[in-house]
């Protein structure tokens, strides 16, 4: 049987999926069963943040699991620890960590370190959150909810979960907030919804607003987070404090890993949340080697010149294909090129993938790029003919 038909016989079908076997990748290149190159400008979705194959991380994970992969977390872990020490100190927040697998298991805990708070810390419980309208939050019961795109809130998985309500910008957060609401949760660059990032004033003046309201500010960074914009958050780049972020994505660079991070210091008690997996040997060394490459990468400034050279790649293209696209959209490297509609976008994600090239797609007409961050210029080169290449057929 091929693998396409193995795959169709036993593999619950909840993705569109493209049959391409790829069986090695090294920096920014994938290599494909039948022998094509593909330049990688998706990172797995924004995961593979220290690109494929990369020689510091397969050995720390390497080393790690020939000693120990896990036990649990009734005992100490000395990555897990070391890790969030390393995430709290670099965010610059004093914050503790609680770790989980997913982004979703990140924003779960987020929401129950959220309703916690309103049930001990007010007279009358609080337990609304308020999310966007284009927002994406993950795909569990409650984070579907969270998710505010109707679209997702199909009957089939209903009943969800009450207290969650939407809004359509920031500025109708404000007439939306009551006595029961806990806290906001948000982007600061909407990934799924588009690639679109919020301007720097309206969120600080939100972080303002909410702080004088006693609102808690969730920041969902599982797609922001870890230097992809740039900063190690996003929340460091719009220079705010918020009370919880969530990560997971590019920290783990392809290992699974989530973590929900919070100034409410001692919300928890035994017993209140947990997960076997979540921060075990495995998952929190890797985090640990992926945010010291990173780390070293950001402070070499090779991160910020990656960002500028794909900019004015991305800003090039821009200007040659008017007929394609209107503008480009997005930060640091998570960016976009806004397709004149839904059937350009299509066409140019398929006719790269065709010229070796594997992009994304976001929103209603966005073609998303989150290239992994470590990228070298040659790659960015090399994925920029091919993208001429494939657009030049449209
Ligand atoms: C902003 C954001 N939050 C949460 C999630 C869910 O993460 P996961 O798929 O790891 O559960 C995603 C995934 O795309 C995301 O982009």
């Amino acid at each position: 049987m091929s693998l396409e038909k193995i795959d169709k016989e036993f593999v619950l079908s909840s993705y569109g999926r493209d049959y391409t076997n790829f069986i090695k990748g090294k920096g920014s290149k994938l290599y494909s069963e039948d022998g094509r190159e593909y330049i990688d400008f998706a990172s797995g979705i924004g995961v593979s943040s220290v690109g494929h194959g990369n020689e510091r991380l397969s050995s720390a994970i390497c080393s790690q699991v020939s000693n120990l992969i896990h036990t649990s977390n009734l005992q100490v872990i000395e990555p897990q620890a070391l890790l969030a020490q390393k995430i709290v100190e670099l965010s610059g927040y004093d914050m503790r960590c609680f770790f989980g697998n997913s982004g979703a298991e990140a924003n779960e805990a987020a929401i129950k370190i959220a309703r916690k708070y309103g049930e001990t810390a007010f007279d009358k419980k609080r337990y609304k959150i308020i999310t966007l309208e284009h927002s994406f939050h993950g795909r569990t019961i409650t984070t579907v909810k969270a998710t505010g795109q109707e679209s997702f809130h199909t009957p089939h998985f209903s009943p969800y979960p009450d207290g969650f309500s939407y809004v359509g910008s920031v500025d109708d957060i404000y007439p939306q907030i009551d006595d029961e609401t806990v806290a906001v949760m948000i982007e600061l660059v909407q990934g799924e919804g588009g690639v679109e990032p919020f301007e720097v004033e309206t969120i600080q003046n939100l972080a303002k607003e909410l702080k004088s309201r006693g609102v808690l500010l969730i920041v969902d960074e599982v797609q922001t987070g870890v230097y992809r914009t740039g900063e190690f958050l996003a929340s460091n780049l719009y220079d705010i404090e918020p009370d919880i972020v969530t990560l997971a994505k590019g920290l783990g660079g392809g290992v699974p890993i989530g973590v929900a991070m919070t100034r409410l210091k001692d919300i928890f008690s035994p017993g209140d949340h947990g997960s076997t997996f979540g921060g075990n040997y495995l998952s929190t060394r890797a985090g640990l080697t992926v945010v010291e490459i990173l780390q070293d990468s950001h402070q070499k400034g090779e991160i910020s010149s990656t960002i500028e050279y794909f900019r004015t790649k991305l800003d090039s293209a821009i200007e040659r294909y008017p007929n394609l696209f209107t503008h480009s959209v997005g930060v640091g490297l998570m960016l976009g090129l806004r397709a004149i509609d839904s059937t350009i976008q299509q066409r140019v994600y398929t006719q790269g993938f065709e010229s070796g090239l594997i992009l994304l797609k976001a929103g209603r007409n966005t073609v998303r790029f989150l290239p992994p961050l470590v990228i070298t210029k040659e790659e960015i080169d090399e994925g920029f003919e091919r993208f001429e290449k494939a657009i030049s057929t449209i």
